[in-house]
């Protein structure tokens, strides 16, 4: 089984580009840019991945992206990336990348898109590995923010296809964003939004009414309204779901609690995505992998998620018969 999940082509569609940084790049960048970290040693940095809940793990991932400066930082970042997409099969991905983290440190938004956009464009060509990027607005900020981030990327616009939001749910939700989101549709965009991670099924409401997402980030608490949970199989928005995510900041107890295998029964268009996988312990496929040792996964539906996520990605018809 492990074999058969390891091999299996998959897509990403719920990766943050600066949740990938491990520590061992973490440290290289410091260096490099001379930047003092609170921590001297990698094992130092991996035992303060020790989270109570989203916010924790946030502050965290805020600090740990304050070593990226330049424009091959970020291509460095995400080349690291896609080279572990290349060792696990995974073909095609759509990572989130928070343009706000580094504006709001003086970064310009041109060098941290050159710099991802020219290590995507490598992995296209050197890796086979397709992909589509996704700026997304952090929450915890206002919509004027957001507006002005928005502005600032327009020039870059050809280079992502989607808006998302990210950062603290709970406090923050969709509604607060409503005409930012307009205008990215408006300017030709898809959107997208995390919702119903810590935040009520309401936010998950507000997301698909107000937002107009063609994709539900994580969703897992969709399944506390039944009414939500009927609309959206109705509907087949997919839900871009992070099982060791979740655990690592305690929505679920543990992974053999996980309701993803219920939503897919459902349903539900589910896919398996890794979120942040250097902070939470794995890329996609030791999320498949521990799915398969924690839950009763079967190859079935296993294919299932993996065929969804092809399904769900912002290409074209053409492109996805090319993948599936
Ligand atoms: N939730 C909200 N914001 C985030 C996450 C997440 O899982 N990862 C990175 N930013
Ligand atoms: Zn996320």
């Amino acid at each position: 089984m492990e074999h058969f999940l390891s091999s299996m082509p998959k897509a990403e569609l719920h990766m943050h580009l600066e949740g990938s940084l491990e520590p061992e790049l973490m440290f290289e960048l410091a260096q490099r840019n001379g930047i003092e970290l609170p921590w001297d040693t990698v094992d130092q940095v991996r035992a303060a991945y020790n989270f109570g809940n989203l916010q924790d793990f946030l502050d965290l991932y805020y600090q740990g992206a304050g070593v990226l400066q330049t424009e091959q930082d970020f291509y460095d970042l995400t080349w690291a990336y896609l080279k572990q997409c290349e060792t696990q099969n995974v073909i095609h991905t759509e990572p989130f990348f928070d343009p706000q983290t580094h504006t709001a440190r003086g970064i310009d938004i041109g060098t941290v898109i050159s710099g991802i956009d020219r290590a995507l464009l490598h992995g296209r060509e050197q890796l086979g590995i397709s992909s589509r990027l996704i700026l997304s607005f952090l929450r915890h900020l206002s919509e004027e923010d957001a507006f002005r981030t928005l502005e600032q990327a327009l020039p870059y616009r050809d280079k992502f296809v989607a808006v998302g939001l990210d950062s603290s749910e709970a406090g923050n939700p969709p509604a607060k964003f409503q005409r930012v989101f307009e205008k990215a549709r408006h300017e030709g965009f898809l959107t997208v939004a995390h919702a119903g991670e810590e935040g009520p099924p309401e936010y998950v409401w507000q997301a698909l009414d107000l937002l107009k997402v063609s994709r539900i980030d994580h969703g897992v608490r969709a399944s506390e309204d039944p009414a939500l949970i009927e609309r959206l199989a109705r509907e087949q928005i997919p839900l871009t779901v992070c099982p060791l995510s979740n655990v690592r900041l305690r929505v679920f107890r543990s992974l053999d609690q996980h309701n993803i295998l219920q939503l897919l029964e459902q349903g539900l268009k589910v896919t398996v995505n890794s979120d942040d996988p250097a902070y939470f312990g794995g890329y996609m496929g030791e999320n498949f992998i521990e799915m398969s040792r924690q839950l009763p996964l079967t190859r079935d539906q296993a294919v299932q998620l993996s065929h969804n996520a092809f399904e769900a990605a912002f290409v074209s018809d053409d492109e996805k018969a090319a993948m599936l």
